[in-house]
């Protein structure tokens, strides 16, 4: 039975680029939905920018534009990472449209109509300079246990206690640095713990739509913690805000999480409205699957507001939530607005595969809330010994005998060979890993058979066969071995696109569909030319990848700067001022010129940590790089630095020194290194005497490791 499916990604916030976590995500759902067209089921796949809300309304006029102009900037960029990345959606459009403020307004007077909103006083800080009132994230003051300045409403970054922004010491609005004031206005609210929504929302997610981690998480807020009920959700926000209007209260807007996962349908509703098709008829159909594919930080607003808004406005309930973890550069955790050291938009700048990067993603997806590490050792192995040693290869030397020796046209198969049917037969056993989302499991099976096709090569020798003259033998084993190549691509199709349309023209057959698995190419038939399909990665490729664009190629650094040294990745542009090596000078060097003044904002951007080094060795090969592994308080960093010439790694383990902690992480001959350790160095002639040497900075006795260096 063909399926119909409606399929959507999250809606990237509008003041940002794409970072790698979008993209995971992307490809994710990608593959999925190529998978499901291949058997000629029906999807439409969508997604649209999150337009609204207060930080998109406060970048826009710190730019000086108007939120629309801020988010059509962001939108005109999405196209080149989603073709740059074969992302096939069929629709973007963004929250910031006439179908979002309809089906918004639609969706809350049917909630209003059903008795599920109210409005009550809310007593909030309020900015009396900006006019505005302030999202907790705005409000910073004095710790009220320890008395730290400059701490968010929520939680101490020092003594870590947990309180409410009106408990702050002299709180002050990090928007205009005003005391800020508490004021009440009237919110407006939607009744999740009405007795019908939790009786629904019990029903929905104890009903398989959840992978068990997430139905086991909604579960625990549904009931709530001992006296912790499930809680009323606050759907308002004043004016001045970047929203859609709430009917009938003015100066009210919804929060941008109400309007946000409406987006998903108003991408959709446009969409229909741009091909004809019909889209309440679409989504009445209840054959119709409507399925999300999320991060695991999303899962609250996806499996208790979304589900329960649609319920009782009377729309369709999603099928399924697929919620995926998070993705990881060498072990380190990827902030939200930061990303991780991996730009997307580099990797294709410099002329990296798509498809490499979409294989290794899926090679190391699942169907669990994993997070998934980016490995760049790991991905040059897997690319260039799975996809192209052991899959293109199985082309590359047997095509060219074909096309020489017997005019391009392959054999009949009459016996059959128990390699090539052996692969047919797997068809249904990888279409089921695929369905659910087991895209790594896939692949290792793929790469199984593609092991096997090597070995039927291997025991038959094409290039031997050729010069002892059997050519019957050659015709046959070049044959099976292309009807084998022809499998893997079938299978392969859903996670790299365009290599398999290029493996079809080569092959001279038509678009691989999911049932071709079922038959062979008939004798006879001609192929063409084998063209190059795919190169290698190159370990160059990577370092450029992690390099940023100035930086010069990664090595050891060359030279030590005069000026204070900042460890290993001295070259990095990241920290200009310090980071430019002089050139080598022959007598004594003059005092280093100060570096060009940077504002306190700049200086904050530097995250520096007490790291304890928890052990040091040597790095074989390296002349002045030592290995640190490095205690952060939350975890644990590799940093190669340059002080091999300064320290015996013995006397280093157990000290403590400063780090900089939010250094995109660098790719190293050796290894990545995520940071670097802050040493002082130069030949400083004064009082104390010329004190050539490397010394690596220390704290006062007391630091613990992970405190912040300010
Ligand atoms: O977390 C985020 O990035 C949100 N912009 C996701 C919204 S998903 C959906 F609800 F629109
Ligand atoms: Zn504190």
């Amino acid at each position: 039975m063909k399926r119909k499916l409606f399929v959507t990604t999250a809606l990237p916030y509008a003041n940002g680029s794409f970072h790698i976590g979008h993209i995971m995500e992307y490809i994710q759902a990608d593959i999925w939905v190529r998978f499901q067209r291949m058997h000629g089921h029906t999807v439409h796949f969508v997604c649209a920018d999150d337009a609204h809300g207060a930080p998109i309304m406060l970048k826009a006029e710190a730019e000086g534009v108007t939120p629309q102009q801020l988010v059509a900037r962001i939108g005109a960029e999405r196209k080149q990472y989603l073709d740059g990345f074969h992302i096939g959606f069929d629709n973007w459009h963004s929250t910031e449209s006439p179908e979002n403020t309809e089906l918004s307004q639609d969706i809350y007077r049917k909630l209003r109509a059903a008795g599920l909103t109210y409005t009550k006083p809310v007593e909030q800080f309020y900015d009396p300079v900006k006019g505005m009132f302030l999202a907790d994230r705005y409000i910073k003051g004095e710790c009220p246990k320890c008395g730290a300045k400059d701490q968010y409403g929520d939680a101490c970054e020092n003594c870590s206690s947990v309180y409410s922004p009106t408990d702050l010491k002299n709180p002050y609005s990090t928007l205009s640095g005003a005391a800020p004031e508490l004021k009440t206005s009237e919110h407006y609210f939607f009744r999740l713990s009405d007795p019908r929504c939790v009786a629904f929302l019990r029903e929905w997610t104890g009903n398989d739509r959840l992978q068990s981690q997430v139905a086991n998480k909604a579960k625990e807020w549904l009931e709530g913690k001992e006296d912790k009920a499930l809680g009323d959700w606050d759907i308002s926000r004043d004016a001045p805000y970047f929203g859609i209007p709430i009917p009938d209260a003015p100066g009210k807007y919804f929060y941008v999480w109400l309007d946000a996962p409406i987006g998903y349908l108003a991408s959709f509703k446009n969409y229909c409205a741009k091909t004809g098709i019909d889209f309440a008829a679409f989504l009445a159909d209840p054959q119709t699957e409507q399925i999300h594919f999320i991060g695991k930080d999303i899962i609250y607003f996806h499996t208790l507001f979304w589900p329960a808004m649609l319920k009782f406005a009377g729309y369709k309930i999603p099928n399924r939530v697929y919620v995926h973890g998070f993705i990881t550069v060498s072990g380190l955790k990827m902030s939200k607005s930061r990303g991780t050291g991996i730009s997307p938009l580099r990797y294709l700048e410099i002329g990296m595969n798509a498809e490499w990067l979409r294989y290794y993603i899926a090679a190391k997806l699942n169907a669990n809330v994993e997070d998934l590490d980016f490995n760049p050792e790991d991905f040059i192995a897997r690319v260039n010994s799975d996809l192209i040693g052991k899959y293109i290869n199985i082309a590359s030397r047997c095509a060219g005998f074909i096309a020489k020796r017997f005019d391009g046209k392959l054999l009949g198969q009459e016996d059959g060979n128990a390699f090539v049917t052996e692969m047919q037969d797997a068809a249904p056993m990888i279409a089921e890993l695929y369905d659910a989302r087991e895209f790594g499991k896939a692949l290792r099976e793929i790469m199984l058979l593609a092991d096997k096709a090597n070995v039927f090569v291997d025991i038959n020798k094409p290039w031997e066969i050729a010069k002892t003259g059997r050519p019957v033998d050659l015709h046959r084993t070049c044959t099976d071995a292309l009807q084998m190549f022809r499998l893997l691509t079938l299978y392969l199709k859903p996670v790299v696109p365009v290599l398999a349309r290029g493996v079809e023209a080569f092959l001279n057959i038509p678009e691989l569909k999911w049932p071709d698995a079922g038959v062979l190419m008939p004798a006879g038939h001609a192929i063409n030319k084998y063209q190059h399909l795919m190169g290698r990665v190159e370990e160059k490729q990577l370092d450029a990848l992690f390099d940023l664009p100035a930086a010069a190629p990664a090595k050891e650094p060359q030279k030590m700067s005069n000026t204070s040294k900042l460890g290993s990745q001295s070259q990095s542009p990241a920290i200009p001022a310090a980071s430019t090596p002089h050139p080598a000078s022959p007598g004594p060097a003059a005092p280093s010129a100060a570096a060009a003044t940077i504002s306190i904002d700049d200086f904050a951007k530097i995250d520096l940590r007490i790291a304890k080094i928890v052990k040091a060795e040597q790095v074989e090969g390296a002349d002045k790089l030592l290995k640190l592994t490095l205690d952060i308080g939350s975890e644990q960093r590799t940093v190669f630095a340059g002080i091999k010439s300064a320290y015996d790694p013995a006397t280093l383990e157990g000290r403590l020194t400063v780090m900089v902690a939010n250094l995109a992480p660098r790719k190293m001959k050796f290894g990545l290194s995520q940071g670097m350790v802050l040493a002082a160095s130069g030949d400083v002639q004064g009082a104390g005497g010329n004190a050539a040497g490397i010394y690596l900075l220390s704290p006062d006795s007391g630091a613990q490791p992970g405190m912040k260096v300010k």
